[in-house]
C-alpha cells in the first residue's frame, strides 16, 4: 500500500551519514505524509543515548521514516514506538518463525526488549531511534530510524550482544522483500489504528515478560519480574519483597545475557 500511494516519498541513498539526520534536515518543497530514507552506508549512524549504530555496507536495513502523527498527543507518543516495535517483530516472525535452525531455541525467541529494541532470544536483531520534534503543545513530526540487521555476520564494534536474521537463520535475505514485508505490518497498523490493541500486543510480546530475572539500577543487583510499561514508556518492575520499582530509560539494566533457560524460577 504505502509505495503507491501519492503521500508516500521513498529516497534511496547509497550513503549518508545518518538516515535519521538526512530528515532531520529534509525541507521539500511538497512534502509527503509519509517520507522513507534508506542507504546501503551510514558513516556516523546513530544508536540510543549518543552510541554508534555499526552497520556493513550494503548488508542490512538501515532506513528513517518522517512521521506526522497528528493524531497522538506528546503524552502518547510511547504508543507510536510500540506501534513500530510490533511491525517490525510481526515481519520478523514472518521471516524466521518456525525455522528448524533458530539459535537458543527459546518459545517466543523474537521478542521486544523494553523500550523497543527487537531481540532474537537473547540477542539483539533491530534497534530503533525515534526522535520527535514538538511544535507548542503539539507533535510537528517524528523520525523514526530503523537500524535491523539482516545478512551481515560479523559484527566489529563492541555492542554487547548482536545478531543478524542470517546468523539466526543460516541463511541470506532479500532486504528489499523484508522491507516490503516490514512496511505492510506497519501501514496495516497505522490504518487501523487501534490503541488498545497496540498496547496489549506489545506487552504480551516483551522480553522477559514471565519469571523473575535479575537487573541493576542505582542502588544495585536484585531480581524482578514485570509488572507493566506505562503508557507513557515507563517500565515498572516487582522485586522480591513486593515493591514496584518504576523506570525511564536507561535507569535500569537488564543483567546477563544467559539463556533462556536462566530464568530464576519463581
Ligand atoms: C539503538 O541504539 O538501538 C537504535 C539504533 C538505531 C539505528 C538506526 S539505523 C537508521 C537510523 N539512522 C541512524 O543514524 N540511526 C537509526
Amino acid at each position: 500500500m504505502l509505495d503507491s500511494s501519492p503521500s508516500f516519498r521513498y529516497i534511496e541513498l547509497d550513503e549518508t551519514a545518518s538516515t535519521n539526520s538526512f530528515l532531520a534536515d529534509y525541507r521539500p518543497l511538497q512534502p509527503a505524509e509519509l517520507t522513507l530514507v534508506s542507504a546501503e552506508y551510514q558513516t556516523a549512524g546513530r544508536g540510543q543515548t549518543g552510541n554508534s549504530w555499526e552497520s556493513a555496507a550494503g548488508q542490512n536495513l538501515l532506513f528513517s521514516l518522517l512521521l506526522h502523527p497528528v493524531f497522538l498527543p506528546p503524552t502518547r507518543l510511547f504508543l507510536l514506538s510500540e506501534a513500530i516495535a510490533l511491525s517490525i517483530r510481526d515481519a520478523l516472525g514472518s521471516f524466521l518463525d518456525g525455522q528448524k535452525s533458530l539459535r537458543g531455541v527459546c518459545p517466543d525467541a523474537i521478542s521486544v526488549k523494553w523500550p523497543n529494541d527487537i531481540y532474537v532470544g537473547d540477542r539483539k536483531v533491530c534497534g530503533i531511534l525515534i526522535e520527535c520534534r514538538l511544535q507548542g503543545e503539539w507533535v510537528k513530526d517524528c523520525i523514526a530510524g530503523i537500524g535491523l540487521n539482516v545478512n551481515q555476520r560479523q559484527f566489529l564494534s563492541d555492542a554487547p550482544n548482536p545478531t543478524s536474521m542470517a546468523l539466526e537463520s543460516g541463511q541470506d535475505f532479500d532486504r528489499d522483500e523484508v522491507l516490503r514485508v516490514l512496511l505492510g505490518h506497519f501501514s496495516q497498523i497505522l490504518e487501523s489504528w487501534d490503541e488498545a490493541a497496540i498496547r496489549s500486543a506489545y506487552r504480551s510480546l516483551l522480553y522477559r515478560r514471565e519469571g523473575y530475572w535479575p537487573y541493576s539500577d542505582g542502588e544495585g543487583r536484585f531480581e524482578a519480574r514485570l509488572k507493566d510499561v506505562e503508557d507513557d514508556g515507563h517500565l515498572v518492575l516487582e522485586d522480591r519483597a513486593g515493591s514496584e520499582r518504576r523506570y525511564a530509560f536507561k535507569e535500569v539494566v537488564f543483567l546477563h545475557n544467559a539463556s533462556c533457560n536462566s530464568k530464576i524460577v519463581k
